[in-house]
């Protein structure tokens, strides 16, 4: 499959001020602005929903949910999948299956990319496999996750990315579904993290300056 359309937020989007919308008091002084409120990230993921009942229709799939990022992602759209089946003919059987990895400390990458957790992948052999991601960032952990996917023979494979990030750092990687592509900005909220801190935002935002010095390790 061709990769994805996306919503495409340009490099000059300076998102929405904090004081628009309803942000935790403890995480005010540690954003730079709300990028993408809940409210379109729902949106946009009922959308995406669609498009992925259409393609796989009644042919069943295993969604993978990459943690811990991927949580909140994985859960909405799942929900919204369910609700389609509950309407359609062409209803999807689906099954989940939960994998840990860990790669970033601060905003930067660190050098190997860690599986420390989840289900074991065997029960994926021959299965039509979704893998619901957070973020693409530079390409090096879902590519890395997807040899190790290989490894254990799916019959298909294909991955759903919230956020694509437009980097220098990236491989070229692309998602077969996409919600957004943002500019090359460290985001938080909505399940993503910096150093454990901002799962609890909704909305995905820019950290500024004093987030990152107030939450380094
Ligand atoms: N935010 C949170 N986690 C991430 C990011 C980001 O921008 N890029 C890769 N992992
Ligand atoms: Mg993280």
């Amino acid at each position: 499959m061709t990769s994805a359309q996306c919503i495409v937020l340009p490099d000059n989007d300076e998102g929405y001020p904090l004081d628009m919308f309803c942000v935790p008091k403890h995480y005010e002084k540690d954003l730079e602005n709300i990028l993408i409120p809940s409210g379109l990230i729902n949106d946009r993921i009922e959308r995406m929903a669609r498009d992925i009942v259409h393609d796989f229709n009644q042919q069943g799939l295993v969604a993978l949910c990459v943690l811990k990022g991927g949580y909140k992602f994985f859960t909405d759209l799942l929900d919204k999948v369910k609700l389609l089946n509950r309407n359609l003919e062409d209803s999807v059987p689906l099954a989940v299956d939960f994998i840990r990895l860990k790669s970033y400390v601060d905003d930067k990458q660190s050098s190997e990319i860690e599986v420390i957790g989840g289900d074991n992948l065997d029960n994926l052999k021959g299965k039509n496999v979704l893998v619901v991601e957070d973020i693409v960032d530079s390409g090096h952990t879902i590519t890395k996750l997807l040899s190790l996917l290989q490894k254990v023979q799916p019959k298909t494979v294909k991955v759903a990315s919230l956020l694509v990030k437009r980097t220098t750092r990236s491989i070229g990687y692309r998602p077969d579904y996409a919600g957004f592509e943002i500019p090359d900005l460290f985001v938080v909220g909505y399940a993503l993290d910096y150093n454990e801190y901002f799962r609890d935002l909704n909305h995905i935002c820019v950290i500024n300056e004093h987030g990152k010095v107030k939450y380094s390790t």
